[in-house]
């Protein structure tokens, strides 16, 4: 037996399902997703089966068609792993029915009360599966080196709408009274983490032809203004990586407590509404997300011991189209603001090195507590190290050809590896990859991105200290990229009266491009500067995305003065956190006394 993926009870020498059906019902009262998940095999198998499962009550296993029964037994509880769900599949089985039910605490999905929508007048269940959630949904092979095909049926209560990671297929009246059945199709195969549901109130607009956005109605048509141009981005993408290969790419905003800022469910993308920043400034995690589309979707890390593979070179790719869009000046800022994020997660990291590494080992490690910015922006670097050594016609080339020969498959660091030497000899050797993927920290060869109005902008920062204020001129001059560099490139601890400067000149505390205020928030945070402490109740109260959550939470942590404001707010705004935010800030908060 070959268990492959420290995260899952997958073997890949055991039958390996290849397409599931799922029949689901939403119920919001008991916070419960309830049904039947099949998984079908291409050809007649038999023997045992191990499937991955978290907190899922199982009720009944069977063969699909005959209805023989399928002997199954549940493993012990496992805190990472969960329990393994032991089939013995009878001969010649072509597929296998579990009757089974979600649990209300089930990581992998949010359930929100109708005061956490924008609506207020109906609730709102989304699903969150990367890393490995997705066993808290359906009994299943949850390893992203299984891929999977699905087709699903979801029943919600009447007037709401489910949206999935899939083609729509129809929607009409539910089984039950009062209940809506919506119909999907996702015919290419999947990595199990791309699994994704959601049901709100949920209204769309057409961007293009290919391309709609979903979100609540009072929302929906500001998403609409700020995704407009994504048409561009798609055509943009393909000039670069070839053609779009899932037909549709439809994105859906959610409510505030979404945890990331983006997550690429093929043919749905989800949003974080902090994106919709009224000026279309935010817009490079929707190229991110779209670039997953090749990076990602269509190859894929076989384990999230080889992550960097799917966001390293999602990074680099969304950069590049960002550049392509918006010019040299655009990436080179991204690449900035990336340098910086990097640079705070090896600081984090100083006591754990091993997770500085872009080829991981994570046995035991639960790869929610080794998610950081070193896979992407490290990841980000090395592929572009290995695009200035190739050339950048010969690098683009060979990416073609990669995606061409994994197309649809979910690959490790060491057949990425092979690939390059077979068709860029001596590459790796010329970056010493080696010492990218095996070695902690950043290695000396790592290329740096500048540009004379950024080095201005870091500079005029690094003289803030020594007393000197930029004038009016080259400040009113920044777009938001750049005022996000000044302010990160600022020592976080100012006094009262440079704080008022700061937040007076720059109109900083009413920001509501979100990257800006949640970084001047760390710094009047972190500064006790009590005029921002009505905003920084307020985004706390108001938003999950983790990204910011952690570094405010932490700059309130690090003073007796603010950290009692800190467990304050948490107190009333944990409950309406992603249960996977809740356990980060209490992780943040645990670490002050
Ligand atoms: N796939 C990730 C989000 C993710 C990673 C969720 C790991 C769960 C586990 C997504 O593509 C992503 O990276 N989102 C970023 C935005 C991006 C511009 C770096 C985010 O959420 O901030
Ligand atoms: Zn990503």
């Amino acid at each position: 037996m070959t268990r492959t993926d420290p995260h899952s009870y997958f073997d890949d020498r055991q039958p390996r399902a290849h397409r599931w059906h799922l029949r689901l019902l939403v119920d919001f009262d008991s916070r419960i997703l309830g049904g039947e998940a099949t998984l079908m095999f291409p050809r007649p198998v038999a023997g045992i089966l191990d499937l991955d499962s978290k907190g899922l009550a199982i009720h009944r296993v069977w063969v699909t068609v005959s209805g023989a029964k399928v002997p199954f037994e549940l493993g012990p509880e496992e805190p990472i792993l969960g329990r393994r769900l032991r089939l013995t599949l009878p001969e010649a089985t072509h597929g296998v029915s579990i009757a089974y039910e979600t649990s209300p605490g089930a990581v992998g999905l949010q359930w929100l009360e109708p005061a956490q929508t924008e609506g207020r007048r109906h609730p709102f269940l989304f699903s969150q599966c990367q890393a490995i959630h997705a066993r808290t949904l359906v009994p299943c092979q949850d390893s992203a080196a299984a891929r999977v095909a699905y087709e699903a049926e979801v029943v919600v209560p009447e007037g709401l709408t489910a949206v999935m990671s899939a083609g729509p297929a129809g929607d009409g009246p539910g089984p039950i009274p009062g209940t809506r059945a919506f119909q999907f199709r996702m015919p290419q195969p999947i990595p199990s983490y791309l699994l994704a549901l959601a049901v709100g109130e949920l209204e769309s607009r057409d961007l293009s032809p290919r391309s709609r956005v979903w979100a609540e109605p009072a929302t929906v048509d500001r998403a609409a203004w700020e995704f407009a141009g994504v048409e561009a981005m798609i055509a943009a993408a393909e000039r670069l990586f070839g053609p779009y290969d899932w037909e549709r790419f439809d994105m859906l905003v959610l409510p505030p407590s979404f945890p990331y800022g983006g997550m690429e469910n093929p043919r749905m993308t989800f949003l974080t509404p902090t994106l919709l920043a009224g000026d279309r400034s935010l817009v490079d995690v929707v190229a991110h997300e779209l670039a997953h589309s090749w990076t990602g979707n269509l190859v894929t890390n076989a384990t999230a011991e080889h992550f960097w593979l799917n966001e390293g070179f999602t990074v680099w790719a969304e950069r590049r189209i960002l550049e392509a869009l918006h010019g040299e000046e655009a990436a080179a800022a991204a690449w900035a603001i990336g340098q910086n994020a990097l640079a705070e997660s090896l600081e984090r990291f100083r006591d754990q090195p091993e997770l500085t590494l872009l080829r991981t080992r994570l046995e035991g490690v639960d790869p929610d507590d080794a998610f950081s910015s070193i896979p992407y922006e490290k990841g980000a670097r090395l592929v572009a190290a290995l695009e200035q050594e190739a050339g950048e016609g010969a690098f683009l080339a060979f990416l073609r050809d990669y995606m061409k020969r994994f197309r649809f498959t979910s690959i490790t660091t060491e057949q990425f590896c092979a690939f390059v030497e077979e068709r860029l000899p001596g590459l790796l050797a010329r970056v010493d990859a080696d010492a990218w993927l095996h070695r902690p920290g950043m290695p000396a060869n790592a290329p740096v991105f500048r540009s004379a109005r950024l080095d201005r902008i870091t500079a005029m920062a690094r003289a803030w200290a020594g007393g000197t204020r930029p004038g009016d001129d080259p400040m009113g001059d920044w777009n938001p990229s750049e005022l996000l560099v000044f302010l990160q490139n600022l020592d976080r601890v100012q006094s009262l009266e440079d704080c008022a400067w700061l937040d007076r000149r720059l109109g900083l505390t009413a920001r509501g491009n979100y990257e800006i205020l949640a970084e001047w928030l760390c710094i009047a945070a972190a500064s006790a500067y009590e005029p921002a402490y009505p905003r920084i109740r307020e985004v706390l109260a108001r938003v999950g995305r983790m990204k910011y959550l952690r570094p405010i939470y932490a700059a309130l942590g690090r003073h007796e003065a603010t950290r009692a404001l800190a467990r304050e707010v948490f107190a009333q705004a944990s409950a309406g956190y992603h249960i996977l935010a809740r356990r980060l800030i209490q992780g943040v908060l645990a670490k002050y006394p």
